[in-house]
């Protein structure tokens, strides 16, 4: 089992959003190159017939993940992928008609009408239980009016490609409708996604976390291995916390060793090889990560500043630089261009000069919501915690955890099938 990661490329080259968010895409999580496995020996009926459910997607993992957990169910995913990385999972999408890769992100009233007038009669098509949309979550527009279920799953900021003012109204109002429907399915891979649709709507979404347990890999040091420090694409930043983590190495006398991930495995690595290493040390990019679930199903020890630590330097050095759109775009903002729906004491998540407002936003994210991660308040923190961490116990309870989090997460998806499949 192999992922590979990108470099990052420059946003400047990128000249309009949708190319930007191609790009984005394509770095914001690892490419998986995986098998799925053999046939399941039991195939749980959920009733006579197969479900089947269509899918259009651009980015490869989530719907990946999910195409996994579903073999234990009778359910046939159709995956027209229009990401990049198509290739690696070999499902790009051969035929489509009217979307593409161009114009799939923010297709056209035009060409949302085009598409349904495309497929109203077509004979696949009519075979199509209901479609599901992860990225981005607003593609789900486009299959309204085929009038089926709707599966919708945020695991990015859900107005991606739908970024003007008016769009994203449209896109709260045409969410809202959805949301009336019970056979439809509002969910989130993460509490932050979650709470940021309540936020924008009132919507309160399911949260359905990406399993990721295909990797096949568990938590296995290897000895005089290092910690790995995960991407942190702030350069500045990321030198000064490097240099200040040696400093603090050096003057605890720490015999540890530190290696940063790119550096050490540059654009490859297998799973096997990150699950050698005693434990992961991030200051995270981004509030949810599909690496991050990786990791965790690996079981791998982690290592994040406290939350107040992170609010600091994400005020002051914008290191989760992919936690608004705003950001992505190298235009942080300190309000969202349409109003939220909770009151004026939930403060604005698109605020970025305000600490408060960081503060109470990354509380939502999956590394401040998950048991058994070991915090940090400074390097000298840190080092102190790598030295002296329970490695094996806290892994440990990580597996214990993923256990239970696993057919919790096998009892959700039996029962969205079923709300999808009433008649
Ligand atoms: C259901 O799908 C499986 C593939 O997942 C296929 O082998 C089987 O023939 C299908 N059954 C029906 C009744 O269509
Ligand atoms: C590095 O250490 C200096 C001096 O103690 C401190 O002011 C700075 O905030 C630290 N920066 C990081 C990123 O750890
Ligand atoms: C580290 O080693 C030096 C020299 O052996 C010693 O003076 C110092 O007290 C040690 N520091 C710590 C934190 O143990
Ligand atoms: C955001 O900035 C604008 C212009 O600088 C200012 O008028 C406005 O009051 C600020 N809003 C908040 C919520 O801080
Ligand atoms: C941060 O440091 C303070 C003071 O040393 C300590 O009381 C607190 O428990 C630390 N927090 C974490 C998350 O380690």
């Amino acid at each position: 089992m192999t992922s590979i990661r990108l470099s990052r490329i420059p946003y400047r080259r990128f000249k309009t959003m949708r190319q930007l968010i191609m790009v984005l895409l394509s770095i914001s999580s690892f490419l998986l190159l995986m098998n799925l496995p053999q046939k399941p020996q039991t195939i749980i009926k959920r009733s006579k017939r197969n479900l089947t459910i269509w899918s259009n997607d651009f980015h490869i993992s989530t719907i990946q993940d999910v195409k996994y957990q579903l073999q234990l169910f009778n359910v046939v995913l159709i995956d027209n992928s229009l990401s990049n990385h198509c290739g690696l999972t070999k499902t790009c999408a051969e035929k489509l008609k009217v979307l593409n890769k161009q114009n799939g992100i923010s297709p056209t009233i035009k060409e949302r009408q085009e598409f349904y007038e495309a497929y109203k009669n077509d004979p696949v098509m009519n075979q199509v239980d209901a479609f599901i949309c992860f990225h981005p979550t607003a593609m789900c527009e486009v299959f309204m009016p085929f009038n089926r279920p709707l599966i919708i799953i945020a695991s990015t900021r859900y107005e991606m490609g739908r970024f003007s003012r008016e769009e994203w109204t449209k896109w709260n109002k045409n969410l809202r409708l959805i949301a009336l429907n019970p056979r439809n399915i509002i969910a989130a891979n993460n509490l932050y996604d979650a709470e940021y649709i309540r936020y924008f709507t009132g919507i309160k979404p399911i949260i359905l976390p990406s399993l990721c347990d295909y990797t096949k890999a568990s938590y296995s040091p290897k000895p005089g291995r290092s910690f790995l420090i995960t991407t942190i694409f702030k350069q500045q930043f990321r030198s000064e916390f490097i240099f200040n983590l040696t400093h603090s190495i050096q003057r605890l006398n720490s015999t540890l060793t530190v290696d940063y991930l790119r550096s050490l495995y540059k654009d490859h690595y297998d799973y096997s090889d990150i699950a050698g290493h005693p434990g992961m040390i991030y200051v995270p990019y981004q509030v949810s990560l599909m690496s991050l679930f990786e990791q965790y199903r690996m079981n791998i020890p982690l290592f994040f500043p406290s939350i107040d630590l992170l609010t600091e330097w994400h005020y002051i050095y914008r290191v989760i630089d992919q936690r608004t759109w705003d950001d992505v775009n190298s235009q942080p903002s300190n309000a969202s261009i349409v109003p939220g729906v909770l009151g004026v004491e939930i403060p604005d998540p698109n605020n970025e000069f305000d600490r408060k407002a960081i503060r109470y936003w990354l509380q939502f994210s999956d590394f401040y919501q998950w048991p058994h991660i070991t915090y940090f308040n400074s390097t000298d923190d840190l080092v102190e915690k790598l030295m002296h961490a329970d490695l094996n116990e806290i892994s440990r309870s990580m597996k214990i955890y993923n256990v239970k989090l696993k057919e919790r997460l096998h009892e959700q998806w039996e029962d969205i099938l079923r709300r999808v499949d009433a008649n």
